[in-house]
């Protein structure tokens, strides 16, 4: 994946054609994931406070008029709140920016677990070569999936992102890692590259610190904490536990991503290069 180069002039962003779009299409969500920012880790229901929305067709053109579309270099629908695919009219809206537009590349990142095989074969045609969908795969079985994509089921996904993958438009996969997936990584590769994903990326979970109080004013920071409890929708208590890695690099202060040479890089699942060192990274 294609990190987010800094706006330093946006007028001079804008006439270059360097603009990247991050939107949030939508709040909606199939999914529970208990550290997601739209979930209650009591009980995994939306937080209270969140607004169910979503842009419609027409919102998005009004904001995108035909005559801007090719100022941009990337429409990244991945969002903080909600999941684009739930999103009423992510087809038409990809497919709007595709026909009338030879520049922009429209980015997705799902949990893949809604909709069918039919409908993800369609959005591939609809977005063709332009179009990259990044779907969330944490395990090799439904288990470890769903420990913490609650509410998902990984042989769905696995049969959308095929569906997909069976168009010119690209699939990836996207794997969030935890101690519980983490010496799984290389199956995850495995089983993603075999059901259609060119390419993965692993990510340590960053959500094991809470703010400081009050929030962002300490010298702190974020404060670490040792694991994460959450009650799942049966009322039964649960643990994730952050990894274990050792890290290579250092994490950027004050920043979620981890500054080391394994994490947050995309690795091509046909380079058996790349292969291995997931495999080592796996031991
Ligand atoms: C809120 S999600 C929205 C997009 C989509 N619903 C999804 O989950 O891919 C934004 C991103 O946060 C990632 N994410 C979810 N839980 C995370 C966690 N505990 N640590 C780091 N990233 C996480 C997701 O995998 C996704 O890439
Ligand atoms: S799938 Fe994405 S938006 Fe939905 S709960 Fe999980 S992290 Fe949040």
């Amino acid at each position: 994946m294609v990190g987010f180069p800094p706006i330093v002039n946006f007028n001079k962003s804008f006439d270059n054609n360097e603009l990247i779009m991050w939107i949030d299409l939508s709040t909606y969500c199939n999914a529970k994931c208990p550290q997601c920012h739209r979930t209650n880790p009591n009980g995994l229901e939306k937080i209270d406070w969140l607004p169910l929305k979503q842009w419609s067709l027409e919102d998005f053109k009004k904001a995108f008029p035909k005559q801007i579309l090719n100022k941009i270099h990337r429409f990244d629908f991945c969002g903080t709140w909600g999941d684009p695919i739930l999103n009423k009219d992510i087809l038409k809206i990809v497919e709007y920016i595709v026909d009338n537009s030879f520049l922009p590349w429209v980015q997705i990142n799902t949990n893949g677990s809604v909709r069918n095989e039919e409908w993800w074969w369609e959005l591939g045609k609809v977005g063709d070569s332009r179009l990259i969908v990044v779907f969330d795969i944490d395990g090799v079985t439904q288990e470890q999936h769903s420990l913490y994509r609650q509410n998902t089921n990984l042989e769905k996904i696995l049969n959308n992102m095929e569906s997909f993958s069976n168009t010119k438009a690209k699939a990836t996969a996207f794997s969030v890692i935890f101690e519980h997936n983490r010496k799984s990584m290389y199956d995850i590769a495995l089983l993603s590259k075999r059901r259609g994903a060119t390419g993965i990326t692993f990510i340590e979970s960053d959500r094991f610190f809470k703010l400081d109080d009050p929030p962002g004013t300490g010298e702190k920071g974020y404060i670490p904490t040792k694991d994460f409890i959450f009650v799942d929708r049966s009322g039964q208590k649960q643990k994730l536990q952050p990894s274990k890695f050792k890290a290579t690099g250092k994490s950027e202060k004050g920043s979620h991503r981890q500054a080391n040479d394994f994490f947050w890089v995309w690795w091509d699942l046909s380079n058996d290069e790349h292969l291995e060192k997931i495999r080592h990274a796996s031991n």
